[in-house]
């Protein structure tokens, strides 16, 4: 049986039309014509008949086997515009036409955030990302992804698999590049006990590691963790959430002071350890509102350390319960919001229903995002700038900046 393909899923799956239905193909590209065995509606190891002119080989010799990269057999540009497309396509189905102003991609080797797994087997351990839509997990010498000071810790990560792994779990290791080295934060090892605490905090010197957590606890703390938001210099808490690479971080920065502008006071909603709220203060006030206070302990940390930066006030609160409410947000010339993946439907309500002139919304998930842009222009806002920032290369995952201004 021959099938062509039509598109790509959101998963970045090529959905072909079979005999039965829908037939959902693993690493391919639209028009490839391909066949292979068909089990529950998926062909997972297709031939390719006619490849696509915008199939590449993929540079990654784990590229087969491990879930990490899912695109790595397209082109660059191939993988730039699909990402357009997915945010394009999300916005349409919401009756919205815009244009993708332009896509920033992360390049290969430089992911500073990312997790991988550690599980002990009969033979030692095993580190590495999980196979495609598995539990197995696949080792990854030679990753294009992460950044080689990254990689360069898997050994610390194998023997703190062998000393805190229960038999059966798998320890999802957290591992962030920060001013001062590697840090990782673990979950899912064994309970601590003195022992264990002991062997951890000398693999932490052994491997020069900045800073170790286990679960809750802390169990080297080196060298400050920092990370550099603008002038400050802010140290977050293990494992907390940083845009995944530099570059991204960069160019999502870079948006949000334009689209700010001049803007004298700003509210930064979502505003994690600081990303936006910091680079903003150098020329506006800042109101930074976040529902995690250890963050907003650490951004506030950093804002007193920092010199030169207008004031940055900040509040610890649950947005999706207890969002701004539109006579807090008309206190703001503009407001940048960055949700998680669910976007901040109640947030969103409220501004609809403020004065607030212009926001810049950061998105990580263009389905939530286009809901959220829906309520704005019906209340009277028009979506300016949009662009894509690509800091997951090779994933499914789509990540947006957009600049909505009140007409
Ligand atoms: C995508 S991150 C963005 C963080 C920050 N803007 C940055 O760029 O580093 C989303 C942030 O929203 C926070 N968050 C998640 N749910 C929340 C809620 N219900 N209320 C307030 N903050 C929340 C998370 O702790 C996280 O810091």
């Amino acid at each position: 049986m021959t099938l062509t393909i039509d598109r790509l899923s959101l998963h970045a799956d090529g959905v072909a039309h079979g005999p039965e239905g829908t037939v959902h193909v693993a690493m391919v590209l639209p028009g490839e014509e391909v066949e292979g065995e068909i089990e529950a509606g998926r062909i997972a190891a297709p031939r390719i008949l006619t490849p696509s002119a915008d199939r590449v080989k993929p540079p990654c010799p784990h590229y087969c086997a491990c879930g990490g990269c899912v695109l790595q057999h397209g082109s660059d540009s191939f993988v730039a515009g699909w990402k357009a497309s997915v945010v394009l396509n999300a916005l349409a189905q919401r009756g919205i036409e815009a244009t993708v102003v332009r896509v920033e991609t992360s390049p290969e080797f430089s992911r500073r955030r990312a997790t991988l797994a550690g599980r002990r087997t009969k033979k030692g351990t095993l580190v590495g990302f999980h196979a495609r839509a598995s539990d197995t997990l696949v080792e990854v010498p030679g990753c294009r992804i992460l950044r080689p000071e990254l990689l360069a810790k898997v050994p610390a990560l194998q023997e703190a698999t062998a000393l805190g792994a229960s038999r059966k779990g798998e320890i999802a290791f957290a591992l962030t590049l920060s001013e001062a080295g590697v840090e990782i934060a673990a979950k899912g090892g064994k309970d601590m006990d003195p022992a264990l605490f002991e062997a951890l905090a000398d693999l932490a010197s052994r491997h020069d590691l900045a800073r170790l957590s286990w679960g809750d606890e802390t169990v080297a703390a080196r060298r400050p963790a920092q990370q550099v938001f603008g002038r400050a210099r802010v140290t977050p808490p293990p494992g907390a959430f940083l845009q995944a690479t530099a570059e991204g971080e960069a160019a999502l920065v870079g948006f949000v002071r334009q689209a700010v502008g001049r803007a004298a006071r700003v509210a930064d909603l979502f505003a994690g350890c600081g990303t936006f709220a910091l680079p903003l203060a150098e020329t506006a006030e800042v109101h930074a509102v976040e529902g995690e206070a250890a963050m907003l302990a650490a951004l506030d940390r950093g804002w007193r350390e920092a010199q030169g930066l207008k004031r940055v006030t900040h509040e610890a609160r649950d947005l999706f319960r207890r969002p701004l409410l539109p006579d807090e947000i008309d206190r703001f010339d503009a407001v940048v919001i960055d949700p998680p993946r669910a976007g901040a439907e109640a947030q969103i309500g409220e501004i609809a229903a403020s004065r607030l002139g212009r926001l810049v919304h950061v998105s990580c998930n263009p389905v939530t995002f286009a809901r959220d842009a829906r309520r704005l222009l019906d209340a009277g806002f028009s979506l300016e700038d949009l662009i894509v920032v690509d800091q997951f290369r090779w994933s499914a995952h789509v990540e947006l900046a957009a600049r909505f201004e009140r007409r």
